[in-house]
């Protein structure tokens, strides 16, 4: 297909009216479609969704022409989630000459995240793309399309897709017109068909890569699901006011404890918005933090909000509420590259005794007076050490400090303890694999193992990268990376840079940036470096080495970090958690 037949194509899909086309050019695309369907060419077209709103109507209805049943072309044949529909509301405006004030912006897409968006199963799957997480993701059903869709943005965009057959056609299209080296770096084969049977003896197969993808992607992801269909018919109410218990971890701080308290923001008629008070404390450090913030529920369960300590240190939240509304979970996060994340996880403070977790995980055999904090809701008034139960091998002495919502068990660990992870039990209430009895410290690892860092602090902002390093035990085998294998937990260990020796002469070290006591890699400053062989950036690839003094045998464990160039094009969509 040439270029300008792709152009003719997306316009001719959006039954215009803003081209002031002939006057009677819709009643020949209604009459078109039907024939279409009477020939069973698109078998999905009667899948889209009506647009009952007068807003979308009035703000897309100039291009996207409604059909007589109140089915928008385009518009209602694809549903996502809120970022995906913030990005295409942005191409409307920046490709398309679409004008419209941020709040008309902003109630098009919750209204279009509710109304064409997706199920919690559907979504699941691509949390890490909405969570900004920067993971390595395998797309295990379709290697092929995995390919031809990751090279310039990740896989998760496409996860969070429901389109008809047509939708994914027009969204290849779309690539092809507004960004046509797409047919190079991806979409087109390049080189002579294959004549020969492939190694497994079948007939070479001469497609395009976007035409095997567009094969598999519109059986994976039709738009047309019985996950949608139940949510929708569910209609789960936004009542998510009251308390919630918070726990959760910050890489480089540790695990957290606290509160939310959720208030319905009731300058909002429609009850999914909230406004909330947040307060934890680091178990490690004791640091408290409290922060205010906002948030809005899109489709009965994507929470996207951001709060402040004191009107500084923003973060953004991007959690999944599950059904049952006593449990949300996902990512805080913050950073120029959404690098800076928090996990965090929510349960509906009700009355029963609840564990979120230890600020002690790892009790090492022989140890006495063993303070560990214990973290929860509702623990009862006058708390004995009979209620308190670490499992064999260990013995409560004390509780100390107790109070409904936290306590410190002081414990004392035998000598010959078996080494294991153990269940928790407080007032009969279980909180399972809480803690783990270890005798030595076998190894060491640093995580992540493959690290980036973004130079910046010049024309562009920096990408900073925090290291950890976890204790390991061998587990029962006595071998290492094996899967009895006991992770220890965050070990307080020093931190160093050494040469990762990729050429000769390499000095990378020297430039790269720093990394501080506390495992955070800060990359230097960007542009060219004068000190440097052809005035390079300081850009490079060295190792994070983790040092354990740990007795007469000190550990020692290594990753890799590569510190490259800014990323000069971003496909940030923060607004949604406004
Ligand atoms: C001025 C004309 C115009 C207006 C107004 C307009 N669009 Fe579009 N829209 C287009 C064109 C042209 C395309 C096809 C090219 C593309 O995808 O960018 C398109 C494509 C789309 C698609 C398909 C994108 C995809 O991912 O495949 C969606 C969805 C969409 N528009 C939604 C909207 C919404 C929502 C509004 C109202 C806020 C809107 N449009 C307003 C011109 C317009
Ligand atoms: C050569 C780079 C490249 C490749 C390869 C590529 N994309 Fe994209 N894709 C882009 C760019 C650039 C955008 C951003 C358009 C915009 O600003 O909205 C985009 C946007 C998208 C969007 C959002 C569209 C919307 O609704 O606004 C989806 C979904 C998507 N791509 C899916 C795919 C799929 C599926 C494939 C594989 C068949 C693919 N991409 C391959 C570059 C690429």
């Amino acid at each position: 297909m040439r270029f300008s037949g792709i152009l003719l194509m997306l316009l001719c899909a959006l039954g215009s009216a803003a081209q002031t086309p002939a006057p009677d050019a819709s009643a020949q695309e209604a009459a078109k479609q039907a024939k279409e369907k009477q020939e069973g060419r698109d078998p999905q077209a009667d899948d889209g969704i009506p647009i009952d709103n007068d807003l979308v109507k009035q703000q897309c209805g100039a291009c996207h022409r409604s059909d007589d049943k109140g089915r928008m072309s385009r518009i209602s044949y694809r549903r996502t989630t809120p970022e995906g529909w913030q990005q295409t509301i942005k191409r409307m405006v920046a490709l398309n000459g679409v004008e419209l004030k941020p709040e008309d912006a902003r109630a098009i897409v919750k209204y279009l995240s509710g109304r064409l968006g997706l199920a919690p199963e559907e979504a699941r799957p691509g949390m890490f793309e909405s969570e900004r997480r920067m993971i390595e993701y395998k797309y295990a059903a379709d290697a092929d399309t995995e390919r031809t869709c990751n090279r310039c943005h990740s896989f998760g965009r496409v996860l969070l897709q429901r389109r008809t057959k047509q939708e994914w056609e027009l969204l290849v299209a779309m690539h092809r017109g507004y960004y046509p080296l797409t047919d190079f770096q991806a979409f087109r084969r390049m080189g002579p068909p294959q004549t020969q049977p492939g190694p497994d003896g079948r007939p070479p197969d001469n497609r395009h890569p976007m035409e095997k993808a567009l094969a598999h992607l519109s059986g994976a992801f039709p738009m047309k699901t019985a996950e949608w269909a139940a949510w929708t018919a569910a209609q789960p109410s936004a009542r998510l006011e009251g308390k919630w218990i918070l726990s959760g971890n910050e890489a480089g701080k540790g695990p957290f404890f606290g509160e939310v308290t959720v208030r319905r923001n009731d300058s909002v008629a429609a009850g999914d918005e909230f406004l909330t008070e947040i307060r934890y404390t680091f178990a490690r450090s004791g640091q408290t933090v409290s922060r205010s913030g906002k948030s809005i529920l899109y489709a009965g369960f994507q929470w996207r909000g951001r709060s402040s300590a004191g009107g500084a240190d923003e973060l953004r939240e991007v959690l999944l509420v599950e059904r049952n509304r006593r449990e949300m979970s996902g990512r805080w996060f913050s950073g120029a590259y959404d690098e800076r994340g928090l996990d965090v996880r929510l349960v509906r403070a009700g009355s029963d005794v609840l564990i979120t977790g230890v600020g002690r995980e790892a009790l090492k055999t022989g140890s006495e007076k063993l303070v560990i904090p214990v973290h929860g809701a509702n623990f009862p008034g006058g708390l004995t050490p009979r209620d308190v139960d670490f499992g064999p091998g260990v013995t409560v002495n004390r509780v100390l400090e107790a109070k409904p919502g936290s306590f410190q068990a002081e414990v004392s660990v035998a000598a010959n303890a078996v080494v294991g992870r153990r269940d928790l039990a407080v007032a009969g209430v279980v909180k399972e694999s809480a803690v783990v009895v270890f005798d030595k410290i076998d190894g060491l690892k640093v995580r992540p193992q493959a690290g980036m860092a973004r130079v910046g602090g010049v024309a562009f902002p920096k990408q900073f990268q925090q290291f950890e390093a976890f204790g390991f035990h061998n587990g029962p085998d006595g071998k290492p990376d094996t899967k009895d294998d006991l992770d220890l937990g965050v070990m307080d260990v020093q931190w160093s840079i050494e040469e990762f020796t990729a050429t000769f002469g390499d000095n990378d070290k020297e430039f790269v940036g720093q990394i501080d006591a506390g495992g955070l890699f800060t990359p230097a400053i960007d542009g060219p470096n004068p000190k440097r062989n052809n005035n390079a950036n300081n850009f490079g690839d060295v190792w994070v080495v983790a040092t354990l003094p740990n007795g007469d045998r000190p550990l020692r464990a290594r990753a890799h970090l590569l510190v490259t160039v800014p990323l000069y094009m971003k496909w940030d969509q923060p607004e949604v958690s406004k």
